[in-house]
């Protein structure tokens, strides 16, 4: 049984005091909700004290990335061990946008992630076609040489426990191209069998895959009602902490399908 995230990355929005009046109106709304895993991913600035507002609640978070190295000459970088020791549970790696703009490669992807489980941070590993849509079967060779980059490097059990978020760069951050429900299902399921390739069925089917870009609260039931979506990993739309909260119970209608 894969058990339901809904999740939402700040990016470079909030800052610390937006973070925590963020985390103030989130966490009444969310308190009760046991089914669904709910993560959030603030700026790097604001980790330490999002950790203790967060403190004994059922909401988790991680940064929205890492260096590989533990510590040293690495001017602006934001090791593993200062991460744990803010209390991050999770570390997203190989976003789009971290891809692009920060030449971020399959290479420094596998890395990161490596990083990640060596200090017991789960990876939220991104990846998705580029550009445009294309035919599933294109979009599967890049995902492909994606996957091995970011999951070559692990152990099986690694892999049962870390999460890809399928987030094709043409639906990220335009607020009308999210994917269509039903092609993206198809490429969850692409994605699953590659992990399965490459680590067997066992391992494929714990792996969660969760949909991100552009996902919103007109969307998001599309999204969750697909067998191989295993949850949301929202922008723009969770940056308003009442909407946010919707969509964590819109997913509790869908955990229990799910089970
Ligand atoms: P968006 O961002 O929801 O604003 O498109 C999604 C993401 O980048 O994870």
């Amino acid at each position: 049984m894969r058990h339901l995230m809904i999740g939402t990355g700040w990016k470079m929005n909030l800052g610390i005091r937006d973070s925590l009046d963020y985390i103030d109106v989130l966490l009444p709304k969310v308190e009760s909700v046991s089914e669904v895993d709910i993560f959030i991913v603030p700026s790097f600035i604001a980790l330490d004290q999002v950790g203790q507002a967060l403190k004994n609640s059922n909401v988790q978070f991680g940064a929205q990335n890492l260096f590989w190295q533990e510590k040293g000459a690495f001017t602006g970088e934001i090791s593993p061990v200062m991460l744990t020791e803010c209390g991050c549970q999770y570390a997203e790696v190989g976003h789009w946008e971290r891809r692009r703009l920060f030449a971020e490669t399959n290479e420094t992807v596998g890395l990161k992630t490596r990083a990640a489980w060596d200090h017991g941070l789960i990876p939220i590993i991104c990846i998705g076609e580029d550009i445009k849509p294309v035919a599933p079967q294109d979009a599967a060779v890049m995902l492909k040489a994606q996957l091995q980059g970011a999951l070559g490097c692990l152990k099986p059990q690694e892999v049962a426990q870390t999460v890809l978020a399928y987030e094709p760069a043409w639906a990220i951050g335009t607020g009308k191209a999210a994917a269509d429900p039903v092609y993206a299902n198809q490429i969850h399921g692409l994605v699953r069998a590659i992990v399965m390739e490459m680590f067997g069925k066992q391992i494929a089917d714990a792996v969660r895959i969760i949909y991100g870009g552009s996902v919103d609260l007109d969307n998001a039931r599309g999204f969750l009602q697909q067998a191989e979506i295993d949850g949301l990993f929202v922008g723009r739309a969770a940056l308003n902490p009442n909407v946010f909260a919707e969509m964590v119970h819109l997913g509790l209608e869908f955990s229990f399908r799910k089970k």
